[in-house]
């Protein structure tokens, strides 16, 4: 089965290098007509260039449709600009891949506040932009397919990256909740933790890493995840043609009887309460108050 964005309209943040280009290559090849947004700062986020119209200039070559866009995922109202001149142009939008992002990663005894904010504002403000921006658009033609790009250290952890780490995993929260929201409308929401070798991981990948992690490895996944036959809901790994899932579970837990709660309760029964025996992977957050009156119950 041939996976096809014929008549789709994509938009992509921070497609003027790395996965983002990746992504609109091939989406635009598969079709779609591609906004390649993009502000073409440095990897610290500071400065502009015209990133976003070099690749609209290779997808034209490629014999593909594509329109550049310069503004900041930071700025909503540049968004919703974006988002009424790609309607005006193309008459929709059913593609959002959220994936501009830069780094400022220092020991969090280190870093400032100013570096945490601008962080958080790329990645988790900026996502939270966009989506906003075309979320209407996507609710009035009952059709939207949306990603997020989180990444192993928002999933588990990295050193140094605490900012980047916190603003990660708020985007696996925000799919958790707009996944839910979206689904009467046809709204699918996934969430996407690429490894791949970019500017951004540059100075981390050993040379021959690099070439294997190329972002064109990355694609197969994320052209997926926003294809008609997407799932919703899904945290899903990929490099180097690799991929996996990703769950936020839940133990089953253990009940502390009347006058034992305290923590010295919690502390006899911590085994009990960790054990993954059983472990669920709850679909909504009230999964929890649930699982707690079962536990009650029982
Ligand atoms: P990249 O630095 O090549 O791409 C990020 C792009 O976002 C750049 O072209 C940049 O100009 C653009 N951008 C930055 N701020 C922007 C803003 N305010 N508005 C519009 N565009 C903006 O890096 P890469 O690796 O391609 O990263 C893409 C996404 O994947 C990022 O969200 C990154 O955090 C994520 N990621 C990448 C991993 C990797 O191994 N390369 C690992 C995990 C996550």
């Amino acid at each position: 089965m041939t996976i096809s964005f014929k008549d789709r309209v994509a938009i992509v943040t921070g497609a003027g290098g790395g996965l983002g280009r990746a992504y609109a290559l091939d989406l635009a090849a598969r079709g779609a007509k591609v906004v390649v947004n993009d502000l073409g700062g440095s990897r610290d986020g500071t400065g502009t260039s015209d990133a976003a119209a070099q690749v609209v200039e290779e997808i034209k070559a490629a014999g593909g449709e594509a329109m550049a866009n310069g503004g900041s995922v930071t700025e909503y109202e540049q968004m919703v600009e974006m988002v009424a001149k790609t309607k005006e142009a193309w008459g929709g939008v059913h593609v959002l891949i959220n994936n501009a992002g830069i780094l400022r990663d220092k020991s969090f005894a280190k870093m400032e506040p100013a570096d945490f904010d601008l962080v958080v504002k790329v990645h988790l403000l900026g996502s939270a932009n966009c989506t906003k921006a075309v979320w209407e658009t996507m609710r009035e033609q009952n059709y939207g397919r949306i990603l997020m790009t989180a990444s192993s250290t928002g999933l588990y952890g990295n050193f140094g990256q605490a900012n980047y780490g916190a603003a990660k995993l708020g985007l696996a929260g925000l799919t958790k909740t707009l996944y839910l929201e979206g689904a009467k409308n046809n709204i699918k929401v996934n969430t996407l933790a690429p490894v791949a070798g970019t500017r951004m991981t540059e100075d981390i990948f050993p040379p021959e890493a690099f070439a294997q992690f190329k972002p064109e490895n990355v694609v197969p996944a994320a052209v997926y995840l926003v294809s008609e036959d997407a799932p919703t809901n899904m945290i899903i790994g990929a490099g180097a043609g690799a991929f996996h899932a990703a769950y936020v579970t839940m133990t089953q837990g253990a009940a502390l009887p009347e006058g034992e709660r305290t923590a010295e309760g919690v502390a006899r029964i911590f085994d009990k309460i960790t054990d993954r025996t059983g472990e669920t992977v709850p679909q909504s957050g009230s999964e929890q108050a649930m699982t707690i009156m079962r536990l009650l119950q029982g």
